[in-house]
């Protein structure tokens, strides 16, 4: 049975994945390297700081803590000005209905992102009111595809992880939440989320009736 539904943010409920890609690109250019987006892939669902970290070694490139924080913190604002740019309709097709029926059918749901700026961009939105638990960048040791974050979302609404089913765009965030003992739909293309329960394009097409078909509620 499913009692719960985890959604990651970027690149599931709103389209930032495409911000985040192009502040990591800006900062990688100004460096003197590169980001292809195949190389973006590894990126997602990833934290800041480990985000920089695989980008200076695909450049094979090597800097102290201190210059790695202001990068981090420059592209951070980069990302923050495009996110404050966003109108709601850059919600994704879908995901607002879909978060809406999972309420209307009694399932808990709750907001699993890595980002630091996951409660902003929700308020930002007007959508933070959807969800019984937010939890955050800033509140988890380790990042996807380590399971913590899923886990504290389940621990806090109180469902146990194998009743919680996880929406993601992020191969990270697949390996998150199989580890954390979930269900995990994926979100993108199957060469990416393979080792998802069902890979779809995205949720412009998915009811909670196709959700329930999957994995029945209680
Ligand atoms: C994830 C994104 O949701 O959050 C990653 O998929 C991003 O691309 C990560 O690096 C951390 O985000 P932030 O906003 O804290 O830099
Ligand atoms: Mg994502």
């Amino acid at each position: 049975i499913i009692s719960a539904a985890i959604f990651d943010l970027d690149g599931v409920i709103v389209d930032t994945a495409k911000y985040h890609y192009l502040a990591w690109k800006k900062l990688a250019n100004e460096i003197g390297t590169d980001l292809s987006v195949e190389e973006n892939e590894r990126l997602k669902g990833v934290s800041r700081m480990d985000s920089l970290d695989i980008i200076l070694s695909l450049g094979g490139l090597q800097f102290s803590e201190v210059e790695k924080v202001a990068m981090a913190d420059k592209k951070n604002t980069w990302f923050v000005d495009y996110v404050n740019q966003m109108k709601p309709d850059e919600i994704l097709p879908g995901a607002k209905n879909l978060l809406e029926s999972c309420r209307a059918n009694g399932i808990k749901v709750a907001l699993g992102s890595s980002s630091k700026n996951a409660k902003a961009v929700l308020d930002l939105l007007k959508i933070a009111h959807l969800f019984d638990v937010i939890v955050d960048g800033t509140m988890i040791k380790k990042s996807k595809p380590d399971p913590e974050i899923f886990l504290l979302g389940a621990s806090l609404l109180n469902i146990p992880p194998d009743q919680c089913i996880v929406f993601e765009d992020a191969e990270a965030g697949v390996e998150a939440a199989l580890a954390a003992n979930m269900r995990c739909i994926g979100l993108g293309s199957p060469a990416q989320l393979g080792k998802a329960n069902l890979v779809i394009p995205d949720l412009k097409n998915f009811t909670i009736e196709d959700m329930i078909n999957l994995v029945p509620i209680h």
